[in-house]
């Protein structure tokens, strides 16, 4: 969902920002490319923004062919795709999850069919295989928000319940779907499973790692752990799991009473802000009623799931730390261990790193999880070019000064990060792990409001706390071509070396709607794949094993602007757009993106 740009920022660290690192690395570069040690200096010698002057045109790809979607025509009302493609809508909000026996959509829906139906504000996910073909699997599918029951075409506040009616209806849009898509005569199809599955804000859940057992996320209520809350962007694990990620938690406990005092590391995490007014309603919300003292302590976390399991349940990892998690990137580093790169998705916050202590696989022989045996770290960016990844843990003895419990260090992640000086940054996103290590984070807000993408490769293979940074690309430095964009959010690189860019703006250049646009990692060319509507953010990606399908999403198609026909008309009653999947092939079955 588009963040409120009202809200106040949280870090009131006096930690040196980006915007100042990358002035005075842009200025040595300058100095630095007429020298000899150019050749040296350029770590990534194709970084598209850089190399290359504003409008010019960049290297000739051979991993992008198609014909891109053009700037001419754009802002319309239904999305457009790439002419050597084709793409088809599935899954909206509100369909049963079994498709043949569930209750069918229908507006309002009640709480007890929302449970039982498809979430709404799709954004992250990931396809499972459930065969060696891959045209048969598992969708993971993230909710980030949900909507009022009651809404009459107020597109200002399309979220704030106003009774505990309403309060439920959203509390089961919000979450996971666990869906079953099989491909039958080269068409995309919804099935019925018994896989099929909602993870909802009611649905409990367990705690693990480092933190699980502290008194910080137990109640006076004694109400046990339930729930996850603006579920945006994922991960996917080596072992098969899916990771969901819980993003802008605070907007959700509030303090109806007028009672509640933050203290200062709820402050760091921006409570209260009770934009969808559950508080009012539901105690577990209401910061300023004692009995659920705790309960805002339990949100803000990576949330692992099994998705060939229906029975298990939603794991929390606390090693992983608790901050806005925007998204979870894995892959695997030297000796086998597991590294996830993450966002933490507000103006002035950091980038962090995860990597398990052993090789996963062994982990997992004697029965551990690699996500809750490992170290957290905070990225600082200097101005050399270099970087360095900074542990959170009391081990760091800057940490050992200011926190009693390495439990405390992970809960309050954010005011660790501060205290040893990590780099903050202009709202980072999605991460993305490409070929040859290097590993790509968005910056929606960038150093200028308009946005980048960061690219850096970590010393010894993922595992190691330097890093060497440059920026990928200046959002700024592609308007008035072909391959204009802005505010870049969701992010996946192939192991090609493509790289797909999804914008979730506050309006495109060039009047265009928030779109999909792949680069090429080596010569820097971007062409734009995907339009979307009015009103949307484009986000989510995942394909098929042999990528000749890949998924999207259009979240929220219309939702603050109103008025659209996609993908339904609103004029057939039902005012609250539907969020929906979007099916992408190359017409000549060719993997997609190329
Ligand atoms: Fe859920 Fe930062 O986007
Ligand atoms: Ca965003
Ligand atoms: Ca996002």
């Amino acid at each position: 969902m588009k963040n409120r740009e009202d809200v106040e920022k949280s870090n009131r660290s006096d930690n040196r920002p980006f915007s100042s690192v990358l002035t005075s690395y842009s200025s040595r570069r300058r100095v630095l490319r007429g020298s000899l040690e150019l050749a040296a200096a350029v770590f990534f010698a194709s970084s598209p923004a850089m190399a290359e002057p504003k409008g010019k045109a960049r290297g000739r790809s051979k991993l992008i062919d198609f014909e891109p979607v053009p700037v001419e025509g754009g802002g319309g009302a239904m999305p457009r795709i790439a002419e050597d493609y084709e793409m088809q809508f599935i899954i909206p909000w509100g369909d049963p999850i079994n498709p043949s026996s569930g209750p069918a959509f229908d507006w309002p829906p009640s709480a007890a069919d929302q449970a039982l139906q498809i979430g709404k504000g799709h954004d992250g996910m990931w396809y499972f295989p459930l065969d060696k073909s891959g045209n048969r699997g598992l969708l993971a599918l993230n909710h980030e928000y949900g909507f009022r029951i009651d809404f009459t075409g107020d597109f200002s506040n399309p979220f704030r319940a106003e009774s505990l009616d309403e309060v439920r209806v959203s509390q089961h849009a919000h979450g996971v779907s666990i869906l079953e898509l099989a491909s039958v005569n080269g068409q995309w199809q919804h099935v019925d499973s018994g896989y099929s599955r909602r993870i909802h804000v009611n649905t409990p859940v367990e705690f693990s790692g480092p933190a699980a057992h502290s008194p910080r996320l137990q109640n006076p209520a004694g109400n046990p752990p339930a729930g996850t809350l603006n579920n945006c962007s994922n991960g996917h694990t080596p072992w098969g799991t899916y990771l969901t990620c819980e993003e802008n938690v605070h907007f959700y406990f509030g303090d109806p009473g007028g009672t509640f005092v933050p203290d200062e590391f709820q402050q760091r995490y921006g409570f209260p802000f009770d934009f969808h007014g559950w508080a009012a309603f539901d105690p577990r919300f209401d910061l300023g009623n004692a009995d659920y003292a705790n309960e805002c302590n339990r949100f803000g976390w990576v949330v692992e799931i099994d998705p060939t399991d229906p029975t298990a349940p939603p794991v929390k990892r606390t090693a992983l730390g608790r901050f806005r998690h925007e998204g979870c990137a894995v892959t695997v580093g030297r000796g086998g261990r597991a590294v996830g790169y993450m966002g933490d998705d507000e103006n002035g916050e950091y980038l962090y790193k995860f990597v398990s202590d052993k090789n996963w696989e062994a982990l997992r022989a004697q029965g551990l999880s690699p996500l809750d045996h490992g170290k957290l770290y905070a990225a600082r960016f200097d101005d050399d070019g270099t970087g360095e990844w900074l542990l959170l843990s009391l081990e760091n003895p800057l940490l050992a000064a200011e926190f009693n419990d390495e439990a405390d260090v992970l809960m309050f992640a954010r005011k660790a990060a501060d205290i040893v000086g990590a780099t903050p940054l202009g709202r980072p996103e999605w991460t993305a792990v490409g070929p040859d290590e290097q590993v790509y984070a968005t910056l929606t807000a960038g150093h200028d409001g308009e946005g980048s993408i960061l690219r850096w490769r970590d010393s010894d293979h993922h595992v190691g706390t330097r890093f060497e940074w440059d920026v990928f690309v200046i959002a700024s430095d592609t308007f008035d071509t072909e391959a204009t964009f802005n505010e870049p959010d969701g992010l996946w690189a192939d192991p090609d070396g493509r790289v797909f860019i999804q914008t979730d703006g506050r309006g495109q250049p060039s009047g265009l709607n928030d779109q999909m646009l792949v680069a090429d990692s080596a010569t820097g060319e971007i062409r734009r794949l995907f339009e979307g509507v009015p009103g949307c953010e484009v986000s989510g990606i995942t394909v098929t094993p042999d990528r000749r399908t890949m998924f999207i999403n259009v979240q929220h198609p219309g939702e603050f602007t109103g008025g659209t026909t996609f993908p339904h008309d609103p004029s057939e009653g039902i005012p609250v757009p539907r969020d929906a999947t979007v099916v992408i092939r190359r017409k000549d079955g060719g993997i997609v993106g190329s």
